[in-house]
C-alpha cells in the first residue's frame, strides 16, 4: 500500500467526440490525453496511479503499458465494467486497500501540471475531503460550488440538477479531489443514483459527509487550466493548442529559437538543446532528441528522430524512428524512413528517400534517390535517380552493401541481395545485378548507338 496514491477516471465513452477512439486515446499536443495525466502525475511524485479503464479497455491499457514501459509497478488498471457514473468509477478502484489521503482526477484533463497536482496534495491532506474549485466566466455543464452564508461548501450541484439560481453560481468544481481513503470506503457506498441521468455522482459524496459532520472543504485554486476538460474535438484542439504553446515558451526561455511559436507543435517529450532553431510549421513528436546548433528550417515532421549538432534540415523534410549524425545536411524534401542511421557529415539532398538504411561518415546523396534495406559506406558518393531494388517477386526484402568511397554514376539501379566492394566505380545508367569487386568498374547498359543521317526530312 502506497501513501501517495491516484485514482484516475478513464472508463467513460466520451460520447460528446462523436469519434470510434476512447476518449482518452485522443492526441493532444502529439500524446494521448491519458499519458499526459499520468506522465505530470508520476512526476507530482505519486507512488501509485490507479486507472480506471472501461470503454476500450484493451487499447487504454495496451497504449499506457507502452507509454510507461518502465512504471509497471506504479501503475495499476482496474475496471469499471458499467459506466454507472464517477462514484461507481471510483469503487471499482479496489478501494478497501487504499490508505491515507488519495487524489481523484479525471483522465481527460490534459492541462493539468505536476505542480498542481502536489499542491492540491499538499493542501487537501488535511481534510477529509477537498473539492478544487475554478471560477469560470462561463461555467457550462460543470458541476457548481455551493455555499452557505459563510462561505462554507454545502455540496456539489451538476449542472443537470441545478436549479436557475445555482446555475448561475460560477464557481465550478474541477474534477480534482483529494479524499480520505476511510471516508471512500464509508461513503461511497451510500452515494444512490437518484438523478436525471440515473448516474452514482461522485460529487454527492460531499453531502453525505457534511451529514456526518467531517472535514469538508472548497479549495478555490482559481486556475484555469485546472478546468480544461476535454469533451468534444473542438476542446482537444484548444488543448492541444495551449499546450503546444505552453512547450513553444518553456524550450524559448532554455535558448531554443522558435521562429513562429503558433505554426510550431513540440509535443512535451521532446528534447532540444539550446542553440537549436526550429522554423515555421514545424510538428517535432515522440522521444526526439535535438543537439546544440541543429537548424531546422520549416515545414518539418520529425517523430522518435535524435539529431545531432550542427545538422541542417532544410524545408519540408521527414524523419521518423532514425538517428541523424553531427554536421548532416539533409533535405530540402528528404525523407527518412524508420530504422535509418546516418553517421556524421552525411549530405542527402531533395526527394531522396531512405528506409532501414545507415549511411556511414561523409557518405552522399543529393537528388532524387531511392536507399531501402542498405548499408553506403565511408564518402561514397549515390548519384542522382540512384534506386536500391530491395523488393523482389518473393515478397521478400533484400539488402544492398555499398563499400567506403564508391562512385555511383546518376540512374543506377542495384538488385539486391548485392555487394559492392570498396572503391568501385559504376558507370551512369548501370542496373547491376552481380556483386562488383572492391576498385573494379561496373557498367551495365546498352552500347550507345548513333546512326548519322537518319532523319531524312
Ligand atoms: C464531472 C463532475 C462535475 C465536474 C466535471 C469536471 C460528476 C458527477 N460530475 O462531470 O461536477 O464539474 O467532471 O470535468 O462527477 N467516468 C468513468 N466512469 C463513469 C463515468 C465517468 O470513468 O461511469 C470518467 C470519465 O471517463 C471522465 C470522468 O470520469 O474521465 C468524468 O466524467 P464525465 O462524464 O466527463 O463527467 P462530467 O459530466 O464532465
Ligand atoms: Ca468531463
Amino acid at each position: 500500500m502506497k501513501e501517495k496514491t491516484a485514482i484516475v477516471l478513464a472508463a467513460g465513452l466520451g460520447t460528446r467526440m462523436r469519434s470510434p477512439v476512447p476518449k482518452v486515446l485522443h492526441h493532444c499536443a502529439g500524446r494521448p490525453m491519458i499519458s499526459l495525466v499520468l506522465h505530470e502525475l508520476l512526476m507530482a511524485g505519486v507512488e501509485e496511479v490507479r486507472v480506471v479503464v472501461g470503454h476500450g479497455k484493451e487499447q487504454v491499457c495496451d497504449k499506457i503499458s507502452k507509454d510507461f514501459p518502465g512504471e509497471k509497478s506504479k501503475i495499476k488498471f482496474f475496471e469499471q465494467k458499467k459506466q454507472l457514473g464517477t462514484a461507481d468509477a471510483v469503487k471499482s478502484a479496489d478501494i478497501t486497500s487504499l490508505q491515507g489521503s488519495v487524489l481523484i482526477c479525471n483522465g481527460d484533463h490534459p492541462l493539468i501540471t505536476a505542480q498542481d497536482y502536489s499542491e492540491a496534495f499538499k493542501l487537501g491532506n488535511a481534510t477529509d475531503i477537498s473539492v478544487v474549485t475554478c471560477v469560470l466566466k462561463s461555467p457550462e455543464s460543470f458541476g457548481r460550488i455551493v455555499r452557505n452564508s459563510q462561505g462554507q461548501l454545502t455540496e456539489i450541484k451538476e449542472s443537470k440538477e441545478a436549479s436557475s439560481d445555482e446555475l448561475k453560481i460560477k464557481e465550478v468544481n474541477t474534477g480534482l479531489y483529494v479524499v480520505k481513503a476511510e471516508i471512500l470506503k464509508a461513503l461511497l457506498p451510500k452515494i444512490k443514483n437518484e438523478n436525471s441521468k440515473k448516474e452514482f455522482y461522485l460529487t454527492d459524496i460531499v453531502k453525505l459527509a457534511l451529514k456526518e459532520n467531517k472535514n469538508v472543504q472548497a479549495l478555490l485554486m482559481n486556475r484555469p487550466r485546472l478546468s480544461r476538460g476535454v469533451n468534444s474535438l473542438v476542446e482537444l484542439a484548444q488543448a492541444s493548442r495551449t499546450l503546444y504553446l505552453r512547450k513553444a515558451k518553456e524550450l524559448m526561455l532554455q535558448g531554443v529559437q522558435i521562429e513562429d511559436p503558433l505554426s510550431t507543435f513540440i509535443s512535451s517529450t521532446v528534447r532540444i538543446t539550446a542553440g537549436a532553431s526550429v522554423g515555421p510549421g514545424s510538428k517535432i513528436s515522440g522521444q526526439t532528441e535535438i543537439a546544440s546548433a541543429v537548424k531546422i528550417e520549416g515545414n518539418v515532421l520529425l517523430e522518435n528522430a535524435i539529431i545531432g549538432e550542427n545538422t541542417v534540415i532544410k524545408w519540408g523534410s521527414v524523419i521518423e524512428h532514425s538517428r541523424v549524425g553531427a554536421g548532416c545536411v539533409l533535405g530540402p524534401y528528404a525523407r527518412i524512413r524508420p530504422e535509418s542511421e546516418l553517421e556524421d557529415q552525411v549530405h542527402i539532398g531533395n526527394f531522396v528517400e531512405l528506409k532501414k538504411t545507415k549511411m556511414s561518415r561523409g557518405a552522399k546523396a543529393n537528388h532524387l534517390t531511392y536507399l531501402g534495406d542498405a548499408e553506403i559506406g565511408e564518402g561514397t558518393n549515390i548519384g542522382c535517380g540512384t534506386i536500391t531494388c530491395n523488393y523482389a517477386v518473393d515478397k521478400k526484402k533484400y539488402k544492398t552493401k555499398i563499400g567506403k568511397n564508391v562512385f555511383v554514376g546518376s540512374d543506377t539501379q542495384f538488385i539486391a541481395p548485392i555487394t559492392i566492394g570498396d572503391g568501385a566505380i559504376i558507370g551512369s545508367g548501370s542496373t547491376i545485378t552481380k556483386d562488383v569487386p572492391s576498385k573494379a568498374l561496373a557498367v551495365a547498359r546498352a552500347k550507345a548507338f548513333v546512326k548519322e543521317n537518319y532523319n531524312k526530312e
